[in-house]
């Protein structure tokens, strides 16, 4: 039970406010302490809300322990940031049957009836991984490195979530694409520690590697003390034998500067402010009106390079935004 003032016990409920559980998945990366605050910072009691908040420390039995709890409680809303898509179905059919409406948040669930939530707000992160190839094909094509030069390495989120699924499912259709050599897939769990450990394997393992592809900026913040540590260089120079990091999220002015010094020479933008757009969903559940089932974020790409400025996937264009100062 987190101590933020903003956070109650079930005893301090009061009846006139509108009673939010969030079940948290957890806390690994700089995107979800933003998230979490964007959430803590939107149902305040002065907004009218009360909001139990609960960490489910990368646990799914974690969070299936929270929803029961908030049944229990009779909160109005749940709030679920699962921390993998599968295994949701029969505590969903428990909040549906107990007439608690779920909304979904960031990562989605996969349940075989779409009844068992009300709604879902978040990224497209198959979306992120395809506007990333995309990226990284033009860029490679500018700078005339042939397909089969590109050597990657892929320092995957935590296996089940979307969002590893989706972003690595964007990496694997880039490969299949353009011909990339795609040498490993090892799994970092979204943080700096584990980005770090599986950096410094695959450094061992291959001496070709020249692209690093991290499911997100904390695993890339790793790799590259990895990198720099093995006495090799990060940056977009891949013929003066650098080795470029590719990431998602963009959340913080570290990763910002981190672009703009071409530590990270592309990130996906993922954003985490997910406190209004839930807000907004519940305005219109309040009014007895039904929101759309799946809501998706615009989301951009930050680059170093200024050689690519978009990128097209299913015939949308997306910006690509270079980082200057003003941005970090
Ligand atoms: O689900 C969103 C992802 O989860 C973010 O990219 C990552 O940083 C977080 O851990």
């Amino acid at each position: 039970r987190s101590t933020a003032d903003d956070t109650v016990t079930s005893e301090e409920i009061q009846m006139d406010r509108i009673v939010v559980g969030f079940s948290q998945l957890g806390a690994e990366s700089d995107w979800r302490s933003a998230n979490t605050e964007s959430m803590k910072s939107t149902f305040t009691k002065e907004a009218g809300y009360d909001l139990i908040f609960e960490d489910g420390q990368q646990k799914q039995a974690n969070q299936i322990r929270a929803i029961r709890t908030f049944i229990q409680q009779e909160v109005d809303y749940i709030v679920l940031a699962p921390v993998t898509e599968t295994g949701w179905d029969t505590v969903l059919r428990e909040a549906k049957d107990a007439g608690i409406p779920v909304i979904i948040v960031d990562r989605k669930v996969d349940v075989e009836d779409d009844s068992l939530f009300t709604c879902f707000v978040g990224s497209d992160f198959e979306l992120e991984g395809l506007k990333m190839s995309e990226w990284l094909n033009s860029f490679s094509v500018n700078k005339g490195i042939a397909p089969q030069d590109i050597h990657i390495v892929n320092i995957q989120g935590n296996i089940g979530a979307s969002a590893q699924i989706g972003r690595t499912r964007g990496l694997e259709q880039g490969v299949a694409k353009y011909g990339w050599d795609l040498l490993d897939q090892v799994s970092g769990e979204f943080t700096q520690a584990k980005g770090k450990e599986v950096m410094e394997a695959f450094l061992k393992k291959y001496d070709n590697i020249n692209v690093v592809y991290c499911e997100n900026d904390n695993e890339a913040f790793g790799a590259m003390e990895a990198i720099r540590a093995a006495g090799r260089t990060v940056g977009s120079d891949l013929a003066a034998g650098d080795i470029m990091i590719l990431s998602f999220d963009g959340v913080s002015t570290e990763s910002m500067d981190c672009v703009l010094k071409d530590e990270i020479t592309c990130i996906g933008e993922c954003n985490p402010l997910h406190g209004p757009r839930v807000e907004a969903l519940i305005r219109i559940l309040e009014e007895g009106r039904t929101p759309e089932k799946f809501s998706y974020v615009e989301e951009g790409l930050y680059a170093h390079d200024d050689t690519v400025v978009s990128v097209t996937v299913d015939d949308k264009i997306y910006r690509v935004q270079q980082v200057d100062r003003e941005l970090c």
